[in-house]
């Protein structure tokens, strides 16, 4: 079954397609990162501009790349939620557009769900059930997925996401927007016991997540060595802020795979292409022996592709959406 995919949540156009759920045939993506990065962050009616801008051509582009014609396209899939909402809604109602003249059915799907099902198109051999960590730009949440429709959230960031923090804690060291990328690099030979950040532990919910605080703290720590005329030691705050991030991460899934019982541990969204919190997880993998799947580095970032792979499951298990399909700027998992 082939399935022609839209995502435009936030900054990345892409169209993908992908077959029977597994196989790219093609994955076109246009990041306009560049466009948002000299206000240090997206801006979300340039995101939209952007998107109605070059969602046509990427579709066009993607047909031709996938050796396809119209009609080998058996089903549309889209990216409807979470998301901001004027992108969003380029995506929808072109994908809208598209199933409805190619007369195909249309399929909804979960931005957080695709990025899980990343994972599928990596390794063919995965299956539900496993538990994934899903931390991204906007979303830091722990599943139990059950089936490939099926999930549970167990816990979530009360406040920021991971990747969010990665971003100010970039701006406020002067590097370039998306963060994640270059405090990565700049953590790579620093001392992560250079500075000490504080762990939040969240009352009520032992799987639930905070960042804001250590947010805070990493501006707070910069701004005032800035105001003292002290100098930082980059590197240092770069992997001591990186520790603290895969510290709260690594250990909250290890116990919820132990306490659920599952032997297999997914990673996916955009901060799991971190090298530490990457290696810390390979490390967590094979002191408690479990298997882990972490997506190569071009699945993990927004992508059509993984929005290809989990509408596939969401066809099979019956999702179907009409031409009054909404985009939606929250959604439960
Ligand atoms: O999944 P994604 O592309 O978009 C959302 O769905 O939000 O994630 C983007 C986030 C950004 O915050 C970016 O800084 C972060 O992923 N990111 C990283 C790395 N590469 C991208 N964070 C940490 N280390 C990285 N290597």
């Amino acid at each position: 079954m082939i399935i022609l995919a839209f995502e435009s949540t936030c900054d990345e156009t892409a169209v993908a397609v992908v077959e029977d759920g597994r196989h790219i045939l093609t994955d076109q993506i246009f990041s306009q990162a560049q466009l948002h990065a000299v206000y240090g962050g997206v801006v979300p009616e340039i995101a939209s501009r952007c998107h109605v801008e070059s969602i046509s051509l990427l579709a066009q582009r993607a047909i031709e790349a996938a050796g396809i014609t119209r009609e080998d396209i058996d089903a549309v899939a889209v990216s409807y939620a979470p998301g901001l909402i004027g992108a969003v809604l380029v995506g929808v109602n072109f994908a809208k557009a598209t199933a409805l003249s190619l007369g195909v059915p249309l399929i909804p799907v979960h931005h957080i769900r695709g990025h899980i099902a990343a994972n599928y198109l990596a390794y063919p051999e995965l299956e539900p059930p496993f538990l994934c960590l899903a931390i991204s730009g906007g979303n830091t949440i722990l599943v139990d997925v059950r089936g490939y429709t099926d999930m549970k959230i167990l816990g979530a960031t009360r406040d920021d996401a991971a990747g969010e923090c990665f971003d100010k804690t970039a701006r406020v060291l002067g590097l370039p927007y998306p963060g994640g990328k270059p405090i990565d690099q700049l953590s790579q030979g620093g001392d992560d016991q250079r500075y000490s950040f504080p762990l939040a532990h969240v009352a009520g919910n032992p799987y639930d997540m905070s960042f804001s605080g250590l947010k805070t703290a990493v501006i707070n720590l910069v701004h005032n060595a800035q105001q003292k005329g002290e100098e930082i030691d980059r590197a240092g705050l770069a992997a001591s802020f990186t520790k603290a991030v895969s510290d709260s991460l690594v250990p909250r899934t290890v116990m919820a795979a132990k306490e659920l019982g599952y032997d297999k541990v997914v990673v996916a969204g955009g901060v799991a292409a971190n090298s530490r919190i990457r290696a810390d997880f390979q490390k967590a993998a094979e002191e408690n022996g479990f298997s882990l799947y972490v997506p190569p580095l071009k699945l993990c970032g927004d992508n059509g592709a993984m929005i290809g792979a989990q509408g596939y499951y969401e066809y099979l298990a019956g999702v179907r959406a009409g031409s009054d399909l909404n985009a939606y700027a929250t959604m439960d998992l």
